[in-house]
C-alpha cells in the first residue's frame, strides 16, 4: 500500500517534470555529453521489507542472532565493529553467561603491565569487537589497497541518495532503511562484468557499490556457508538479509525504544491539538464578533 501511494504520486511528479526536462533538452542537446559520466551505484538498491521498518518497527531477536553468527563466521575476519561492546549482545536474547562465553573467543590488546609492555588477553563483556588487523595500513594492505570499513555504524553510514522526487515522499512513508537495503543489495548483487568493463585488478564487479562499478571486496558469502540451526534457509539472499538487520541493530540498538516514544509524541500531540482547539472555542465564545 504504501509502495503503491508513493509509485502513483512519483509518476505524477516525474510526468511534470519530464515536460520541462523535454523542453530544456531541445534547448540543449550538448547537456546529453556530460551524462556520459556515469553515475553510482550503477542501480538502485533494492526495497525490502524489514521487521524494523515504519511507526511499529521492532527487531527479530532469531534474525539478529542469525546476523550475529553470519558476521562472527564471516564478516568478522576482514570488519571491525569497534563502538559496538560484547554486554549489548544482551538485546539479542543472550544470557550473561553466554555472552561471557562469546566473548572469551576473542583476545584484545590490554595494557601497559607493570612493566610497561602491551599485552594480549581474553575478551570480557564490556570490550568491544576487535579489529582482525593491528591498524588501518595492515587492514589495506592484506585488501588489495582498501581497509575494510568499521561496521558500527555502516547500516546508517550508507544512505544512497534518492533524488527527488523520492525523498520528499521518504518523509511521509518514513522510509528510513536505506542503509539494511544498500547492503542486502551489495552482498546479493556480484555479477559478472559487461562486456568491454575493465575490472581493474584486485576488484570485484557490483553495479550496487556506491562510489564505483567494482570494488575491493571479494564476494563473502555463498549458499550453505553458515549452518543455522533454526532452520532458516541457509542461502545467500538470507544470509545477507539476516546480516543486515544485525548491522541495523548495531547502528542503532534503540531503535524500537525511539519508535515507541515517536507514537507517543504523535498521540499526544493530537491530544493536545484538540484541546488547544476547545480552549480557543471556549475563550472566544465569549466575545462578541
Ligand atoms: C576478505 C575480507 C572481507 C570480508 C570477509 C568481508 N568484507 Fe566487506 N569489505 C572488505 C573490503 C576490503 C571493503 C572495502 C572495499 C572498498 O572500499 O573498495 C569492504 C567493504 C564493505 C562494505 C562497504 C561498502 C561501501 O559502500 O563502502 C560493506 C557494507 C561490507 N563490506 C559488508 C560486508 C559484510 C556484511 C560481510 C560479511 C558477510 C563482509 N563485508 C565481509 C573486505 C571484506
Amino acid at each position: 500500500m504504501k509502495k503503491l501511494v508513493t509509485s502513483i504520486l512519483s509518476l505524477a511528479v516525474v510526468v511534470g517534470l519530464s515536460g520541462v526536462a523535454f523542453a530544456q533538452e531541445a534547448a540543449a542537446p550538448a547537456a546529453h555529453q556530460e551524462s556520459a559520466t556515469p553515475h553510482y551505484p550503477l542501480k538502485e538498491p533494492k526495497e525490502l521489507d524489514w521487521t524494523f521498518a515504519g511507526p511499529f518497527g521492532h527487531y527479530d531477536k532469531g534474525q539478529l542472532q542469525r546476523g550475529l553468527k553470519v558476521y562472527t563466521e564471516v564478516c568478522s575476519a576482514c570488519h571491525s565493529m569497534n563502538l559496538v561492546p560484547f554486554r549489548t549482545l544482551g538485546d539479542l536474547g543472550y544470557s550473561d553467561a553466554q555472552i561471557k562465553a562469546f566473548a572469551a573467543n576473542y583476545e584484545v590488546q590490554d595494557g601497559p603491565d607493570a612493566s610497561g609492555e602491551m599485552f594480549t588477553r581474553k575478551a570480557v563483556p564490556s570490550d568491544h569487537f576487535p579489529s582482525p588487523y593491528p591498524n588501518a595500513e595492515a587492514a589495506a594492505a592484506a585488501n588489495n589497497g582498501a581497509a575494510p570499513p568499521d561496521m558500527s555504524l555502516l547500516a546508517k553510514a550508507r544512505e544512497v541518495e534518492r533524488g527527488f522526487p523520492r525523498f520528499v515522499f521518504d518523509i511521509f512513508t518514513q522510509y528510513q532503511e536505506s542503509g539494511p537495503d544498500y547492503i542486502y543489495s551489495l552482498l546479493t548483487g556480484y555479477e559478472d562484468a559487461p562486456a568491454g568493463f575493465q575490472v581493474p585488478a584486485g576488484a570485484h564487479y557490483n553495479p550496487y557499490f556506491h562510489a564505483a562499478a567494482a570494488f575491493a571486496m571479494p564476494k563473502p558469502l555463498s549458499d550453505g556457508q553458515v549452518t543455522y540451526d533454526d532452520g532458516s534457509p541457509q542461502t545467500v539472499d538470507q544470509y545477507a538479509k539476516d546480516v543486515a538487520s544485525f548491522l541495523m541493530w548495531a547502528s542503532e540498538p534503540h531503535l524500537e525504544a525511539r519508535k515507541r516514544t515517536g507514537f507517543m509524541v504523535m498521540v499526544f500531540l493530537l491530544i493536545f491539538t484538540v484541546l488547544i482547539y476547545l480552549t480557543k472555542r471556549s475563550i472566544y465564545s465569549r466575545i462578541d464578533h
